[in-house]
């Protein structure tokens, strides 16, 4: 008798097989990623620990197409892309994914509303709704009252806050976040992760975190470490 198929019909928003990363240094290489395979469904979070010099930005760019692998497979969508020109993927990926970083990368030159508004204006005027959503965005993460501040009067939560609107503006299917509570006292950054995984699944989207804090890493869907170049599965509370 067959069992019933487990196969999923819709493909994995990222997937990855066996990639490998090496970097140049001087005469010798440093082996990076040494065959890395790893699977997002669409609507699950993920997270990523490791030690500090272990990949994990490496992997992260390598993931959204910022940085080209040695050998192995990215799929988004079940798409290889690989292989693609990196100007063919920069489109794709600034429709597609959101990022957030540590240091927050606001444009100090434009107030809060216009940083979150710019990745809908990198690609033309912003419509009418695309400011409401950008507005939308700003009541959500608790700045109804600072659209029209300057990024540089803001505290680090609430820089960090303002980087999650901006990272949701295009409605991405993912949303990878590299250590985004490195800056911020633990209460704020507890309730940074909150805000991030509430919205990440109200939005629909798809996340990959990358912390080195355990109570965070904890929180998503699964959980990885990253070690000497391979993806290892960890499981939490047993
Ligand atoms: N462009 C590059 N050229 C040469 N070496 C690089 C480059 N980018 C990263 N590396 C090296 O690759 C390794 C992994 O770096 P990566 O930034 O991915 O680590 P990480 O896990 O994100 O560390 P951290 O927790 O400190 O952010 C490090 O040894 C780093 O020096
Ligand atoms: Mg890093």
């Amino acid at each position: 008798m067959v069992g019933k198929s487990s196969i999923s019909l819709i493909p994995a928003v990222i997937e990855s097989r066996e990639i490998v990363k090496t970097f140049p240094n001087g005469r010798e290489v440093i082996q990076v990623l040494d065959g890395v395979d790893f699977k997002l469904e669409r609507g699950k979070t993920a997270s990523i620990r490791g030690e500090s010099g272990s990949g994990k930005t490496t992997f992260l760019n390598i993931i959204s197409g910022l940085e080209a692998v040695d050998s192995g497979q990215l799929f988004w969508d079940g798409n290889r892309v690989d292989l693609r020109s990196s100007g063919e993927l920069a489109a794709v990926r600034s429709s597609q994914i959101g990022f957030i970083f540590q240091a927050y990368y606001l444009l100090p030159e434009l107030n809060l509303w216009e940083n979150v508004l710019l990745a809908a204006r990198l690609r033309g005027k912003p419509e009418p709704r695309e400011r409401d959503r950008a507005e939308y965005l700003l009541r959500r993460v608790g700045l109804a009252e600072r659209f029209k501040f300057s990024v540089e009067k803001l505290s680090g939560g609430e820089r960090q806050r303002a980087a999650l609107a901006r990272a949701l503006m295009n409605r991405p299917r993912l949303i990878l976040a590299d250590e985004p509570t490195g800056n911020l006292d633990e209460t704020t950054g507890d309730s940074m992760i909150e805000l991030l995984l509430e919205m990440v699944r109200e939005e629909g989207a798809s996340l990959i975190l990358v912390t080195h804090n355990m109570k965070h890493a904890a929180k998503t869907d699964v959980s990885y470490r990253l070690h000497l170049g391979k993806l290892q599965p960890v499981k939490h509370n047993g």
